[in-house]
């Protein structure tokens, strides 16, 4: 069975496509079995030289056949890209996924829309994306997780996604031979996709106790 997950979240350029195309480089090269799948009916697929699959999930009916086709891929992983302004469409998806992933960027305008999504995907989880690798800024960006983690326990994640600027490569024509640095961003945020689920596994773990000891 192939773990889906779900990168959304309403607001445009949170990085939802760049962050769904490291999560595919770092499980091949951490070895395992990953395919990403576009749904933003305004994109296109560009598969040219990706070690992972490129599925054109567009169209309603093709996605299902691919998140069912999915399930038979031991130990994969299916991400499947969102696109902004989508409400309806990220509430179905993350009712499909094992996880749903809302990146945000370090602004306000990022915080409260990934706020509104958390309000409205309860299954989801926060993802700091972009994240400046300057100190001062970090000092700051900081208070911007810290007051998200304290509006939503258990949902935000610790490790950002570093800036990187040679992500564009990753939404280049082609994927031939990734860059060093590109591939040091995809394992690390592979990595945090790996965290992600424990966190989420341990929140789920937590809400059913509490909602055992309510009872
Ligand atoms: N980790 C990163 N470091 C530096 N730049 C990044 C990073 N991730 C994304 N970007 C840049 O941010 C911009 C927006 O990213 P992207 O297209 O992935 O966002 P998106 O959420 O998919 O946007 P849309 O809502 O339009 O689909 C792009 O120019 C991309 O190169
Ligand atoms: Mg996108």
């Amino acid at each position: 069975m192939s773990s889906i997950v779900y990168v959304g979240g309403q607001k445009g350029g949170t990085t939802k496509t760049t962050t769904s195309h490291l999560m595919c480089l770092g499980a091949i090269l951490r070895k395992q079995p990953a395919a990403y799948v576009l749904t933003d009916p305004h994109r296109r697929v560009k598969a040219d030289g990706r070690p992972y699959g490129v599925l054109d999930g567009r169209d309603g009916n093709v996605l299902a056949q691919i998140i069912t086709a999915s399930q038979s891929t031991k130990n994969g992983w299916l991400i499947v890209d969102g696109g902004g302004n989508r409400p309806a469409f990220d509430q179905a998806m993350a009712e499909q996924a094992h996880l749903t992933i809302l990146p945000f960027r370090a602004s306000e305008e990022d915080l409260e829309a990934v706020a509104r999504d958390l309000e409205t995907m309860p299954d989801s989880i926060a993802l700091p994306s972009a994240w400046s690798t300057n100190k001062h800024a970090q000092e700051a960006a900081q208070r911007l997780i810290d007051a998200l983690k304290q509006a939503f326990p258990g949902r935000v994640i610790d490790r950002p996604v570093w800036f990187v600027n040679s992500t564009a490569e990753l939404l280049g024509a082609s994927l031939e031979s990734p860059s060093t640095t590109v591939r040091n961003a995809a394992r690390h945020t592979f990595d945090i996709l790996i965290s992600s689920f424990s966190l989420h596994a341990a929140k789920r773990a937590e809400d059913e106790s509490s909602t055992v000891g309510a009872a």
